[in-house]
């Protein structure tokens, strides 16, 4: 750790807090840096990409009944997401909401508008899609294919062998650009890396808990496992979060 000199014998999470505080007399952060802030991440023109349904912007449970319904749930059947739903989950958690000259506002809100967290995906079961790793395309509200075929073994493993993982539908994983937030945070960016990603996990089962889905948000992953499964190097393109949609019994 850097700086744990000036913290001797302090906990590594205490120094980090301790370090990236603001305070009324030091101010707050270093700044904006001088570099341009990071782009979005875009993925090659050759991959093949699925085209998702238009969201619905009506239906659906109310809100309240959805906050007193939403229970993390593990059993799931294995059976098949449709389209529309997967398209309706995706736009609740970081779908454009809003459109202005030059800026796009998403469901869930994100320190400083940065939108760092990424959301990947283990396309288990969802008709219409082959199993798959695959990236949500904000922008075009589509699927960029990575890499075909079943992962659902391998994402069960890589976070820390919770099983229910495999037979979700579908698991979202969420794979924050760090530099997309330092650029303005510097060394405070990832709380709000990890800030962000509670949102979108919170999103998430409301979203399926309206669509009827059952959902569990998982923590516990080996980190460079899931990074490397979708190609991450896990430094400057962090695993934060994921969550795991799928159909239950009612
Ligand atoms: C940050 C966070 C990490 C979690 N990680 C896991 C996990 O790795 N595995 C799991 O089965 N549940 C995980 N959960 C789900 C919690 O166990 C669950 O939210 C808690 O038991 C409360 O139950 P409820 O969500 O039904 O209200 C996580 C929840 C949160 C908020």
């Amino acid at each position: 750790m850097r700086f744990s000199h000036q913290f001797p014998d302090r906990p590594i999470g205490l120094c980090y807090h301790e370090l990236t505080k603001y305070h009324p007399t030091r101010g707050a952060g270093r700044g904006l840096s001088v570099s341009p802030a990071p782009p979005v991440t875009v993925y090659a023109a050759s991959l093949p990409r699925v085209q998702l349904p238009e969201p619905e912007l009506a239906g659906g449970l109310g809100l309240w009944e959805a906050i007193a319904r939403r229970r993390s749930q593990r059993e799931f059947t294995g059976e098949a997401l449709s389209l529309q739903q997967l398209s309706q989950l995706l736009w609740a958690v970081t779908g454009i909401t809003s459109r202005q000259e030059g800026y796009s506002a998403r469901a869930a809100a994100s320190a400083g508008a940065l939108y760092p967290n990424d959301t990947y995906l283990v396309v288990n079961a969802v008709e219409g899609v082959q199993p798959c790793l695959a990236f949500y395309e904000v922008p075009d509200h589509r699927l960029c294919v990575l890499a075909e075929g079943s992962f659902a073994g391998e994402i069960a493993a890589a976070a820390l062998h919770q099983g229910f993982l495999a037979r979700a539908s579908v698991v979202l994983v969420w794979c924050a650009v760090v530099a997309r937030s330092a650029w303005k945070y510097s060394d405070r960016a990832y709380r709000y890396i990890y800030m962000d990603a509670g949102h979108l996990g919170a999103h998430a089962q409301l979203a399926a808990t309206a669509l009827g889905l059952g959902s569990v948000n998982v923590g516990a992953f080996f980190d460079d496992e899931v990074a490397r499964l979708f190609g991450l190097d896990g430094e400057q393109q962090i695993v934060t979060y994921l969550t795991a949609v799928g159909r239950v019994r009612s």
